[in-house]
């Protein structure tokens, strides 16, 4: 494998970002978590904004839970969000506020997998950890033409394996540079030159190496096995308002998603649903209208959501539900909502 020419062509290629300019295992973390969401675009304003409310983990654990999954508001798939927050908690009672640099010691911190952890070690301190995301499964998959399906698990143990054999066998060699810049070659090559479509063999310094390339089946690999199905719910939200310019909402509580953020009232059917055979919990209410989103795709979930639109008198009179707020209009933008609500408050 031309080690050589895959570090040399980082040097020059590699996308200058934030935080590549730092060896704080934090803020790697707090990247790498944000990167998991969201592409580096997007993923960097979201870094600049954390880092600056948070310079460090300390005062990330100090925080109050609905001010981290605000900061966090439009990345979406907020458990990570809450994961976040409760490992800095952790990093706080375990380290005494110092994040932790040994592989077993990060990866025992809440929401690190396998990925995050060999990530954080690797870019600190140069352990020697392979990293192993989409990117460098897609560049493995091709250099070395892997047909097994890199959604089973087989897949995941064959690169893992393939990953840590190509580590080991560039930190073998005289003059190497360590893990971190390794890992961050193998991630930038997939993401620059090794894309999903359109890859730019003639520009990579492997080129030389991918037996895809001698096959002809760069554009086949990586194999997937399949995708997994998508469940329908059907969201009914009811977006009241009053005569003072106040509205209501509420904070969704339990297992399901979105735990912790607010948002209109919500009734949810088995079926697409009417107006008409909702159960409306207060009296005294006009019907405006309804605004029917496109439907909203989640990674195991579709929502179909409508909203309707209800005018009362004065919410401050009235007897409401359990767990409703009522809050001014005006207020409603220093709540945490979710992505769905975002763009139906974006539309009304
Ligand atoms: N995606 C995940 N981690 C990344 C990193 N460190 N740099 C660029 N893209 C990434």
């Amino acid at each position: 494998m031309d080690f050589v020419g895959l570090i040399d062509w980082y040097e020059v290629a590699h996308r200058e970002l934030p935080w590549r300019e730092t060896q704080d295992p934090y803020r790697i973390w707090l990247s790498e978590v944000i990167l998991q969401q969201t592409r580096v675009a997007q993923g960097w304003a979201y870094y600049t904004r954390f880092v600056d409310r948070f310079p460090t983990v300390r005062e990330l654990a100090a925080a109050e839970e609905d001010e981290v999954l605000k900061l966090w508001q439009g990345l979406g798939y907020y458990s990570r969000a809450r994961n976040l927050h409760a490992a800095a908690k952790q990093v706080e009672e375990r380290y005494g506020g110092l994040f932790p640099t040994t592989y077993e010691e990060v990866r025992g911190l809440r929401g690190v997998g396998d990925y995050t952890a060999a990530a954080i070690v690797s870019f600190a301190v140069d352990a020697p950890y392979a990293v192993v995301d989409g990117n460098v499964y897609r560049v493995l998959s091709r250099v070395l033409d892997v047909e097994t399906p890199i959604d089973s698990t087989a897949g995941k143990r064959e690169f893992t394996v393939a990953a840590e054999d190509l580590l080991a066998e560039y930190l073998a060699l005289p003059g190497n540079r360590g893990a971190g810049i390794y890992n961050q070659a193998m991630m930038e090559l997939g993401a620059l030159v090794c894309t999903p479509r359109g890859a730019q063999c003639e520009a990579c310094p492997l080129r030389g190496n991918c037996l895809a390339r001698q096959h002809a089946t760069v554009e086949e690999r990586p194999v997937k096995r399949g995708k997994t199905t998508q469940k329908p719910r059907y969201f009914n939200y009811l977006h009241i308002v009053d005569r003072f310019g106040r509205t209501v909402i509420r904070r969704r509580d339990g297992e399901d998603i979105w735990r912790g953020l607010y948002e209109f009232p919500l009734i949810e059917t088995s079926v697409e649903a009417e107006f008409e055979t909702l159960a409306i919990p207060v009296s005294g209410w006009v019907w405006e209208g309804a605004v029917r989103m496109p439907k909203h795709v989640l990674s195991h979930r579709v929502i179909h959501a409508t909203f309707h639109r209800l005018t009362v008198a004065d919410l401050s009179r009235m007897v409401l539900p359990e767990g409703w707020m009522v809050v001014p209009t005006e207020k409603l933008g220093e709540y945490a909502v979710a992505r769905l609500t975002e763009l139906y408050l974006e539309r009304a």
